[in-house]
């Protein structure tokens, strides 16, 4: 079987990595260059928990959560190379009381359902952070959500898909054309290509190559200078999350999240914003030198849930909209979509993560 992917971001790779281990000759077409876009720029955290999540939602997300070991150990052994996947756990923090009473509301709720949440009062805090903000009351411990360097992943994927595959960068898909209901081929910059089937995952640009309702969702990012083992798990509340690199002296501050469609750059107030909540977290971030500035485009719905499967088109299947979560449902959407692809094997979440849902 023949499959175009469309969009080289991690959901695309990640899809790519499934289907060429079962078998299916893929070609990957991006407008830039593989393994870049949302997927680049973003932070890397694996947080269904931190992200307050509920529902059926909340369980797909736990279920990529737990997947991903395995998900970066398969990758890792067929490259021989690192994909920065770290279980640091993320402290949640609170800021007022209100927020202190919704985490510690999700603390209770979370080990109803068995999963480890710790709600830890000010004083608590206080014995491992010397710098704490003055204005942080308390936070809630979840060491089972974690981080993966989304950057060495996203180019360790590159290379193996890369070796593996057909890859046309720098080729932006103009039209998906269809024959009587069923994907035919798809129109080009530089020409027209045909497939047995094809996967739209061209992230928040999938809304410009099909009538969908995926929009971008702004981002501002920026990365401090820290010593090596200065901060050891992710520190996330409403101002900021502050994502330490284990071996880069750096931590990822993010981020904004402004609907301006796509409108290039860091602006001052983004930078202002990301820089006070790191010093509201933490009081020594104050002097510590800015290392990069970036921003992206998250693939947003208006239910801030993916569009996954059937697009009414047979033979052309949706994997997009994955919203603040892409990088956590890189492997889940991967294997459910391949599954699906190679043996038919239809997961509810296809059904519950459907286009289907926008049309009633
Ligand atoms: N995953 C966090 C964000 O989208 O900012």
């Amino acid at each position: 079987m023949e499959v175009i992917i469309i969009g080289g971001g991690l959901i695309g790779l990640s899809i790519a990595f499934e289907l060429i281990e079962r078998g299916v000759n893929i070609t990957v077409v991006e407008k830039d260059k593989i393994g870049k876009g949302a997927s680049w720029v973003a932070g890397g955290m694996l947080a269904p928990q931190s992200e307050g999540l509920d529902g059926e939602f909340l369980n797909f997300c736990l279920e990529s959560r737990n997947l991903y070991e395995d998900f970066v150990k398969r990758i890792e052994e067929k490259t021989g190379k690192d994909t920065g996947y770290w279980k640091c756990g993320i402290l949640k923090l609170a800021f007022s009381e209100e927020e202190a009473e919704k985490i510690r509301q999700d603390v209770e709720r979370f080990k109803k359902l068995g999963l480890p949440a710790q709600w830890l009062d000010r004083k608590e805090l206080e014995k491992e952070y010397k710098n704490l903000g003055d204005e942080v009351i308390g936070g809630a411990l979840y060491k089972e959500d974690s981080q993966v360097d989304n950057r060495k992943l996203c180019s360790t994927l590159a290379d193996y898909v890369k070796q593996n595959a057909k890859v046309l960068e720098n080729t932006k898909v103009l039209k998906i054309d269809e024959k009587n209901e069923k994907f035919n081929k798809i129109i080009t910059d530089k020409g027209e290509l045909k497939a047995d089937l094809c996967i739209l995952s061209a992230g928040a640009w999938s809304g410009e190559i099909l009538d969908i309702p995926v929009f971008p969702l702004k981002g501002e990012m920026l990365a401090l200078d820290i010593e090596e083992d200065e901060i050891d798990r992710v520190l996330y509340s409403s101002r900021a999350y502050l994502i330490p690199r284990s071996d880069f002296h750096r931590l990822v501050v993010g981020a904004t999240q402004e609907n301006v469609g796509f409108k290039d750059g860091n602006t001052a107030y983004g930078t202002l914003k990301l820089l006070k909540g790191s010093i509201d977290t933490l009081k020594n971030l104050a002097y510590k030198n800015i290392q990069e500035l970036w921003f992206g485009y998250r693939p947003a719905t208006p239910d801030e849930l993916p569009i996954l499967g059937d697009s009414g088109i047979e033979n052309l299947i949706l994997a997009t909209g994955h919203h603040r979560n892409g990088i956590l449902l890189a492997p889940i959407t991967a294997k459910i979509i391949s599954d699906y692809i190679v043996y038919n094997k239809k997961s509810k979440y296809l059904e519950l993560f459907s286009l289907e849902r926008f049309k009633t």
